[in-house]
């Protein structure tokens, strides 16, 4: 089931809006009922305007109305960077899927990532 969602997340990297970074990331995360939501990572001249492809298809499952706790894994790509990681938390994903930056392919639980996480 990881290495389908990956594959999903490989693929759809090459849509990415990367002109400043050349950086194409892909990230695909998986409802508890089978639906899979695709984000690429989309960049701006104004560079902190960019979006990470994990937000990206976190915002595209949450338009379709899906929610924290209703969604199971998601797989990216890139390791997750931090702000991402809090995301991943909000949303109480199962598990993460990337590979580090040994080029394993590795699952995470949000909290293993970002320990002792801010909450509101
Ligand atoms: N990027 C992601 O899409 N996800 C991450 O978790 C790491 C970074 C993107 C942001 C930027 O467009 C490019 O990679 C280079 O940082």
């Amino acid at each position: 089931m990881s290495d389908e969602l990956y594959e999903r997340a490989a693929a759809i990297a090459a849509r990415a809006y990367a002109p400043y970074s050349d950086f194409h990331v892909g990230a695909a995360v998986r409802a508890r009922d089978g639906r899979i939501f695709e984000g690429v990572n989309v960049e701006n001249a104004s560079y902190p305007l960019g979006i990470c492809a994990e937000r990206a298809a976190l915002a595209r499952a949450v338009a379709e109305g899906y929610g924290p706790g209703e969604l199971e894994e998601l797989a990216v790509t890139a390791s997750p960077c931090g702000g991402c990681r809090q995301w991943l938390h909000e949303f109480r994903l199962d598990r993460v899927t990337f590979k580090n930056a040994d080029g394993e392919m590795v699952s995470r639980t949000p909290a293993e990532l970002l320990p002792e996480t801010f909450e509101l």
